[in-house]
């Protein structure tokens, strides 16, 4: 039976536990290591069955690949930071084992991230003959099925995508992010950018906003445009889309909250001396914010997240939306973590279910939207992820 070997006890490592536990047909032998020790160990805690803990430094390449052979693994499942992506891609390649992450990597002195830098991986992933599949969270992730079910199953050209994000959930603090602070701050102060005819069209942060009017009660709500990297391979892999953009909900508080946070300087990702060393204000205000895994119990409401398609069926035009509805309170009760961390750790699990099962194979660095979603889409709905399309 498989040994799976999962990387980070933050949020999302804790549901991806917790899944993986669900389905011990497929993962008979987990280990979840982090960098501290006793967040593993406390999690572990929580499952029905007992599972192997370990420390990891996973910048540290050969500590990875000691890990990677004591444990045996045949599949390392990524969930600590996008800092790590390239080194735990390295330790895979020592030690021939298969890989998933959940976001894409990210040098840490530099607000940028982009599929290349994993992209470049592809040659020596096939002659190695192993496989990395990237971005199996929900966005990216499921958002990626999700494209990958509309053109399979609906259209035969998809010309718009819009993928729409809202959290309309509340964890009554005056501000908190709903995963790390510091991965979520850089992303959301970067400038927004979206595709159109075959050109990137660069934003102003959040300058660019309209209303939304979401299903199931949950009403109108405000939409920012930003950049997301599912944006760079789904109009890769699907040529035919002519204007992807992707769109998040903020509260108006969370958004006064964080200009005051920019004005002062205090997102800088740059050092700064501060008494004789130096510090990053991000890092720093990250250990000041609420830590987003003690949100779990305050947080009630849902999110909604989706895609909002226009393209051609059968020579019409067709309009179209997929999307899940998620609610913190009852992510809470069955695993202990908010629906944030909820949503990106069930499809971390599908995706390792779908490589350990052999449902999705290859051998090179693959994005979730090139494999059939049939089988990832079945299982969204046996784990707690739901979905629901409309043609509109
Ligand atoms: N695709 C999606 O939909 C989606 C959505 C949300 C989040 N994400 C991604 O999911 C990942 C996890 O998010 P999260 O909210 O769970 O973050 P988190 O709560 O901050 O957890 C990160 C975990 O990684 C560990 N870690 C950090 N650096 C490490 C290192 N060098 N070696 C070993 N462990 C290390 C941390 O250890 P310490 O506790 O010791 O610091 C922590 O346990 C992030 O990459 C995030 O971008 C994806």
């Amino acid at each position: 039976m498989p040994n799976v070997l999962i990387i980070g006890a933050g949020g999302v490592g804790q549901v991806v536990a917790h899944k993986c536990a669900q389905a011990p047909e497929v993962f008979e032998n987990i280990c979840l290591a982090s960098r501290t020790l006793e967040k593993c160990d406390r999690i572990a805690a929580q499952l029905p069955k007992p599972i192997q803990t370990a420390q990891v430094d996973a910048d540290n390449v050969p500590e990875l690949v000691d890990l990677i052979g004591t444990v045996k693994a045949d599949l390392v499942l990524h969930v600590a930071l996008p800092y790590q992506d390239l080194h735990i891609m390295d330790a895979c390649l020592e030690t021939g084992v298969d890989y998933l992450d959940t976001a894409n990597y990210e040098p840490p002195d530099e607000a940028r991230f982009c599929y290349q830098w994993q992209w470049d991986y592809h040659e020596r992933f096939k002659e190695r003959g192993i496989i990395a599949l990237l971005g199996s969270g929900f966005d990216p992730g499921v958002t990626n099925v999700f494209c990958a079910w509309a053109k399979k199953m609906h259209f035969d050209e998809i010309r718009e995508l819009d993928i729409i994000d809202c959290n309309a959930g509340d964890h009554g603090q005056p501000f908190a992010t709903n995963f790390n602070p510091e991965i979520n701050i850089r992303e959301v102060t970067a400038p927004g950018r979206y595709y159109e005819n075959e050109q990137w069209v660069e934003t102003d942060p959040l300058s660019l906003s309209k209303e939304f009017d979401f299903p199931e009660g949950i009403g109108s709500r405000k939409i920012y445009l930003m950049y997301h990297e599912e944006l760079e391979s789904l109009t890769r892999h699907m040529p035919d889309i002519q204007r992807a953009r992707f769109w998040m909900t903020f509260s108006d508080n969370y958004l006064k909250h964080l200009e005051v946070l920019e004005n002062v300087g205090m997102t800088r990702i740059d050092p700064v001396e501060y008494e004789g060393r130096q510090i990053v204000p991000l890092q720093f205000l990250k250990a000041l914010l609420p830590d987003p895994g003690s949100l779990g119990p305050l947080t009630r409401g849902r999110t909604c997240i989706g895609c909002l398609i226009r393209g051609i069926k059968d020579g019409k035009e067709k309009k179209y939306y997929i999307y899940n509805i998620c609610d913190h309170e009852k992510a809470y009760e069955e695993v202990g973590s908010q629906a944030i961390s909820y949503t990106t750790g069930v499809p971390a699990m599908i995706g390792a279910m779908m490589m350990l099962t052999k449902q999705w194979c290859g051998k090179g660095v693959f994005n979730m939207e090139e494999f059939d979603p049939a089988p990832f889409m079945e299982e969204l709905n046996r784990y707690g992820l739901p979905w629901t399309e409309i043609t509109l």
